[in-house]
C-alpha cells in the first residue's frame, strides 16, 4: 500500500526557530521524509490571528521555510509550502466552521488560555476559529478513504484537543455528506526531546523566554552560541548526572547532548564521571556549534538567492495545490456547490 501521509505545520512567528523547535519537532520532520508522503507547511494564516506586522510576517515566512530546507527538508522527497499560497486552506475552513458548534469551539482550552491572556478587546474571531483552520490544514491532505489509507499528525500535548476536534469534524462531514476524509491519527514522535530554558531549566525553551540567554536560536553565530552554553545554569554539585528533579539544568544539557550526538544519558554519565561540568559544557558547545553551523550557512545561502527560494516554494505550493484542489473538488460537490 501507499506510504502514509503526514501533515505538520509550524507558525512563522519568530526570526529564527530555536533548539527546542528543532529537537522537539522539526528534526522529526526530516526523519519522516522517506517513510511518509509528507506535507509540511509554514502556517502564516495562523500567524495573523494576533496583531502582526506585514513586512515582518513576509520575512519570517521566508526565513522559516529557508531554515526547514536548510535542516534537510527536501522538495524531492516531501512537499514544503507556505499556507497562504494554497487558498483551499481557508475555503475548507469555512465549510468545516459551518459544521462546528459554537460551544464546541468554545471548549478549546488553548483559546481560553490565549484569550484570557490577551483580554477580550484584543481577541479575534480568527483566534477563536483557529482550531477549525488547523482541521482544514490536516484534512485537505487526506488520502482517498479505503483500506490501509493513513493520515498521521505528529502532535505535542498542547495540540491534542485540536486533533480530537479534527477527527470529530472529519467524522461529522463523512456522516453527513459521504465518506471523504480519513480520520487523522496523532502521535508523539519517539525521538522528540523536550528542551528547557538554559537560564530557567524548569520551564520549556520558548521564543517568549524571559531572557535571550535562555534560548538557542538555530541561526546563532558560533561565538555567542558557545558563550551561551558555557553560561547555562547548572546545578549545585559538580556531577554530570541525569536527574530531572534534582538537576534540571544539567539534565537539560544532557538531553541536548544526547539528541545531537546520537548517544544516551547513561553513556554521557560514564564519559564525564569525575570530570565535572566544565569539560562537559565545552564538548557540548562544540557539538551544538557543529550541528547548527551547516543549518545557519545553508539558511543564509537560501535567503541570499531569492529566486531559488521562490522557485523551491512555488514547487511545494504547486504540489500541495494539486492535492488540496482535488480534495476541495470533492468537498464542493458533496456540500452542494
Ligand atoms: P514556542 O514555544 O517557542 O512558541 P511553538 O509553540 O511555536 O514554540 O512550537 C513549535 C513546535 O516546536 C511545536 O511542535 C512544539 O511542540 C515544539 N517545541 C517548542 N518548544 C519546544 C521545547 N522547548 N522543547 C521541545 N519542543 C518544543
Ligand atoms: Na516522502
Amino acid at each position: 500500500s501507499a506510504a502514509p501521509r503526514v501533515f505538520s505545520g509550524i507558525q512563522p512567528t519568530a526570526d529564527s526557530f530555536h533548539l527546542g523547535n528543532y529537537l522537539g519537532a522539526l528534526r522529526q520532520w526530516v526523519a519522516l521524509q522517506d517513510s511518509h508522503d509528507a506535507f509540511y507547511c509554514v502556517v502564516d494564516l495562523h500567524a495573523i490571528t494576533v496583531e502582526h506586522d506585514p513586512a515582518l510576517l513576509r520575512h519570517r515566512s521566508r526565513v522559516s521555510a529557508a531554515q526547514l530546507l536548510a535542516m534537510g527538508i527536501d522538495q524531492e522527497r516531501s512537499t514544503l509550502f507556505v499556507q497562504s499560497q494554497v487558498p483551499e486552506h481557508a475555503e475548507l475552513a469555512w465549510v468545516l466552521g459551518c459544521l462546528t458548534g459554537f460551544g464546541e469551539a468554545g471548549r478549546m482550552t488553548q483559546f481560553k488560555d490565549k484569550s484570557a491572556k490577551q483580554g477580550t478587546s484584543a481577541t479575534t474571531v480568527g483566534l477563536f476559529t483557529y482550531p477549525v483552520l488547523m482541521a482544514s490544514d490536516i484534512l485537505l491532505y487526506t488520502p482517498e478513504p479505503g483500506a490501509g489509507a493513513r493520515l498521521e499528525v505528529p502532535v505535542g500535548e498542547d495540540q491534542r484537543q485540536h486533533l480530537e476536534l479534527t477527527r470529530t469534524l472529519a467524522q461529522r462531514f463523512n456522516h453527513r455528506f459521504g465518506d471523504t476524509f480519513v480520520l487523522p491519527d496523532g502521535y508523539i514522535p519517539k525521538t522528540a526531546a523536550k528542551i528547557t530554558d538554559l537560564q530557567e531549566p524548569t520551564v520549556k525553551m520558548s521564543k517568549s523566554a524571559s531572557s535571550p540567554q535562555g534560548i538557542v536560536d538555530l541561526l546563532e553565530e558560533p561565538g555567542p552560541l558557545r558563550k551561551k552554553i558555557m553560561r547555562a545554569v547548572t546545578d549545585t554539585g559538580t556531577e554530570v548526572r541525569y536527574d530531572e528533579a534534582e538537576k534540571p539544568g544539567v539534565t537539560n544539557l544532557m538531553r541536548i547532548f544526547a539528541a545531537l550526538d546520537g548517544t544516551t544519558p547513561d553513556a554521557i554519565e560514564a564519559r564525564y564521571a569525575g570530570s565535572g561540568y566544565g569539560q562537559f559544557k565545552k564538548d557540548l558547545a562544540a557539538i551544538v556549534v557543529d550541528a547548527l553551523t551547516p543549518i545557519r550557512e545553508r539558511t543564509q545561502a537560501l535567503l541570499a538567492d531569492e529566486d531559488e527560494l521562490d522557485k523551491l516554494l512555488a514547487r511545494g505550493a504547486e504540489r500541495a495545490s494539486a492535492v488540496a484542489s482535488r480534495t476541495m473538488e470533492i468537498v464542493r460537490d458533496r456540500v452542494g456547490f
